[in-house]
């Protein structure tokens, strides 16, 4: 695919020279209390959802929604990094400016999310270009980059001009994938009360044909579907996306066919991909050993965003391998590669933990703790692990076993200035009477797998600094944990200032 350059490709990179100049100022003013060790965030400034995720040419990519001029959502920026591990990361200046008449207004809009793809060693990006103000309108756009760095945008742009049929809303966040001899896409869209999803198909990635709708909300799964993504896992397909105008549930899965002849996908099961309050706008990729990977947005659109006041906000949440249970269930694991931050492990085995007193494990704010709860001697009505737990005021985030209703929880109502509350999933038993829980707590944010990634619960929490110790009590009863490890996990995000 040949590319010639644009008439606007000179205000492009003054463009990109601004974002570059307001990060500069930005990271000189941080407060560094909520950065974390080890997850990706921007430098400072605003992100939203991971765009373009990509291994090519040994690195992984990432890209993201970007306001680097401030800290609230503005015209969106691509930002980028790279990495070789998925863990440890290194910026980049922007990819992508908003700077032609199909993404350009002082007001807003800009290159909206999408994705990436290796075009026969082109490293090219395919994202929604997006003006807002008196006369809205939203087009599918290319860019390539000889270099990996520097990205140019097509002189065919937008190369879908707009939604192919009248009456829908919203037509973006494309997700370009290659099958047999054709490019595939899929648009997040909606109509009346219904999200949907746009089914494509082009030779050459610049002519795309309309297919139909793969697949279409049953009137009680969001108004709009954002930030779709449809790719292969084990015979099956996945369907991914984040509904709108439901109030908990932040991102769905569906779990069946796809005909790619016809576009349409039909659907044997479906879930919740994460059961926390801060998880949106999955994407996923394929790693170096050919797993399916996924990263989201650790953060909510409704949250009250304390960072903003550091000078920044926004993180993706670990890279997390997809596979598929025995029951059509999508399950997500922390990638292999974490495993290389754990130092000073601390291991407690056959450990009863009592209802009269907590006890006292250990101190930190960047850890991993997995263990293992026997259900058939435990007692206690709940568990209660307490981490960023303060020694005078009280302060702390609960992980809740419930062991009375079979559920998970994180309970956030004394964990700090953030949101508060309590976010839960159910957990399942079979065969052994065990359940098997893994956290990774890193400064303001906790994720939770349960049995092996079954179900994640992904909440951001926002301590004081000296609320650092885990605790443990049991209520009404005694605990029987068969096996607790706790390690520190090194800062190694590459992205602190
Ligand atoms: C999802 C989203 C996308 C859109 C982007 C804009 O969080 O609303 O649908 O492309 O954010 O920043």
């Amino acid at each position: 695919m040949g590319v010639r350059r644009q008439l606007g490709g000179e205000f492009h990179q003054v463009q990109i020279q601004r974002g570059v100049q307001s990060i500069h100022k930005a990271v000189a003013q941080l407060n560094p209390e909520w950065r974390l060790n080890y997850h990706f965030m921007p430098p400072a400034n605003w992100m939203n959802d991971p765009n373009g995720l990509i291994y090519f040419q040994g690195k992984y990519h990432v890209f993201y929604q970007h306001n680097p001029h401030a800290v609230n959502w503005g015209p969106m920026y691509w930002g980028h990094a790279t990495s070789t591990d998925m863990i440890t990361w290194t910026h980049l200046p922007m990819a992508l400016a908003p700077s032609e008449v199909y993404d350009y207004h002082p007001d807003g809009g800009g290159c909206y999310s999408g994705s990436a793809i290796d075009d026969n060693g082109t490293l090219t990006l395919i994202y929604t270009g997006r003006v807002v103000g008196e006369n809205p309108s939203s087009g599918q756009c290319l860019a390539t980059s000889d270099d990996g760095i520097y990205f140019e945008k097509h002189s065919e742009n937008p190369v879908i001009l707009g939604p192919p049929i009248s009456g829908l809303k919203g037509f973006r966040d494309p997700k370009v994938w290659k099958h047999g001899e054709y490019w595939y896409m899929v648009v997040g869209s909606g109509r009346g009360d219904k999200g949907l999803i746009l089914f494509y198909r082009s030779p050459d990635l610049l002519d795309w044909q309309y297919l139909g709708i793969a697949a279409e909300s049953d009137g009680s799964q969001g108004n709009m579907w954002e930030c779709p993504d449809l790719f292969p896992l084990g015979d099956k397909h996945v369907l991914i996306f984040s509904p709108m105008g439901l109030e908990r549930l932040k991102t769905m899965y569906f779990v069946g066919d796809l005909d790619y002849e016809s576009g349409k996908f039909v659907a044997q099961s479906s879930g919740e991909l994460d059961y926390g309050r801060d998880f949106y706008a999955t994407q996923t990729f394929v790693d170096a050993k050919g797993n399916r990977v996924a990263m989201a947005w650790m953060e909510s659109w409704d949250g009250k965003h304390p960072t903003k006041q550091h000078g920044w906000l926004g993180a993706l949440t670990l890279p997390r391998t997809l596979t598929l249970g025995t029951h059509g269930q999508l399950k997500m694991k922390p990638v292999e590669a974490l495993k290389k931050l754990r130092q000073n492990e601390l291991v407690y085995a056959d450990l009863d933990v009592f209802d009269h007193e907590a006890l006292f494990l250990t101190k930190g704010d960047s850890l991993e703790v997995q263990f293992t709860l026997d259900l058939s001697t435990t007692t206690a009505r709940s568990f209660r692990l307490y981490l960023r737990s303060s020694p005078s005021t009280r302060e702390e985030t609960a992980l809740v076993i419930n062991l009375v209703e079979g559920k998970v929880e994180v309970d956030t109502t004394l964990s700090g200035v953030g949101d508060k509350g309590i976010t839960s999933c159910n957990y399942k038993v079979t065969g052994e009477p065990l359940l098997r829980v893994g956290l990774y707590l890193d400064r303001s944010s906790l994720e939770v797998f349960v049995n092996d990634g079954e179900a994640v619960l992904t909440n951001r929490v926002y301590p004081k600094n000296d609320s650092l110790q885990v605790k443990a009590l049991s209520i009404e009863g005694k605990t029987h944990l068969k096996i607790l490890r706790i390690w520190e996990l090194k800062n190694d995000s590459g992205a602190r200032p």
